[in-house]
């Protein structure tokens, strides 16, 4: 393994941070490095927004449902997936824009998703530790309003970046046996790779809370995909102008 590759394995989210702002010229640095991922047809679909203002980010904590973090980060940045710039290119050479395709929908939330992992990698090579937050979709539109993002951009997740404040441990990830098939599906390997995380994730859960969560892995799955999830995407994102054709 090369550095590069210990970078890599050694990556947990940080949700603990000391309270030193992060200067703007890392912060461009880092969004630079995000820039720098491939991006498809070049498309360059993301936006990324630098929540510096304080009250800002007090409501952005508090409509990600209460995680302090948020507010308390060096820096927190939201990844907007955008069309509307592609859109004005287009209709400035005589085009008409195609609004609502699946597919350029799928481009843009993969290019967000591109870009912030390279932040993500470029942040925690300087030994700053991150956290994604999904939770920022739990009230998009309010996000959206309070970031005055235009039709055709909608936030696709936020992302907590700082010096840590705490040192947790590397999460374990699900035997490769399950995720890594050759030349076809890996279908036969699930179950037991499940078995064996489960039990990798219940010793897990009991080592980094001294035994007060006892949780395994496909408890988790029940509580995440066993019920509706933020069931009002589908109506946020075509008012957004995201109609899935
Ligand atoms: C798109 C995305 C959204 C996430 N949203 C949140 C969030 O809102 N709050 C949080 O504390 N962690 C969030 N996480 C962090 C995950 O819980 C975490 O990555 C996962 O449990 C694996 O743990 P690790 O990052 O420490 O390896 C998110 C991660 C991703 C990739």
């Amino acid at each position: 393994m090369n550095d590069v590759q210990q970078l890599l394995l050694s990556h947990r989210s940080i949700r603990r941070f000391e309270p030193e702002a992060l200067g703007d010229d890392l912060v461009q640095d880092l969004v630079r490095c995000g820039q720098a991922a491939a991006t498809s047809s070049n498309l360059q679909a993301v936006t990324v927004i630098h929540v510096k203002d304080a009250a800002k980010r007090e409501r952005l904590a508090a409509l990600a449902g209460g995680q302090p973090y948020v507010a308390e980060a060096g820096a927190f940045l939201v990844f907007c997936a955008d069309l509307h710039r592609a859109r004005l290119a287009c209709e400035a050479e005589g085009g008409t824009f195609c609004e609502g395709m699946t597919e350029h929908f799928l481009l843009a939330t993969v290019d967000a998703a591109l870009a912030a992992q390279n932040v993500v990698v470029a942040a925690e090579s300087t030994g700053l530790g991150v956290c994604y937050i999904g939770a920022l979709r739990n009230q998009p539109q309010a996000v959206a309003d309070l970031l005055d993002l235009p039709r055709l951009v909608y936030p696709v997740f936020g992302l907590c970046l700082g010096r840590p404040a705490q040192d947790p441990e590397v999460k374990p990830r699900l035997p490769q046996a399950a995720v890594l098939g050759v030349d076809t599906y890996p279908g036969d390997a699930i179950p037991e790779a499940i078995r064996a995380y489960d039990e990798a994730m219940r010793a897990y859960y009991r080592r980094r809370t001294g035994g007060a969560k006892e949780s395994w892995w496909s408890l988790e799955m029940k509580g995440l995909v066993g019920k509706e999830a933020r069931p009002h995407m589908r109506s946020f994102l075509a008012e957004r102008g995201f109609t899935m054709k």
